[in-house]
């Protein structure tokens, strides 16, 4: 469902943040205040922010052509989704394996 002001829920650790609609995963992670592996700037290069969806994924922009590269030059699961290239429209939960 969309929202104007979005719940993206962080496990395990149950962090739960509200960000506006439009905002990058990434961004509402760091607002949450948890860390996030990247290490190109967010310019959708290194493929390390990928996070597993666990619910909500229809509430996230769609996944595009230049996501979908990046996933596989970097050998990214494809059901992960890059959290600097998707922005959150809806409630999300999300989880990340150093979390
Ligand atoms: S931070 Fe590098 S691809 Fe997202």
């Amino acid at each position: 469902m969309l929202a104007a002001m979005p719940q993206i829920r962080l496990l395990p650790g149950d962090v739960a943040v509200e960000v506006p609609s439009g905002t990058t995963l990434l961004d509402a992670v760091v607002t949450a205040g948890l860390p996030i592996a990247r290490s190109c700037g967010a310019d959708g290069l290194c493929g390390k922010c990928a996070l597993r969806i666990l619910a909500g994924v229809d509430a996230l922009s769609p996944e595009a052509d230049d996501e979908t590269r990046i996933k596989a030059r970097n050998r990214v699961e494809p059901e992960l989704r890059l959290a600097c290239r998707v922005r959150v429209l809806g409630d999300v939960t999300a989880t990340a394996s150093y979390w």
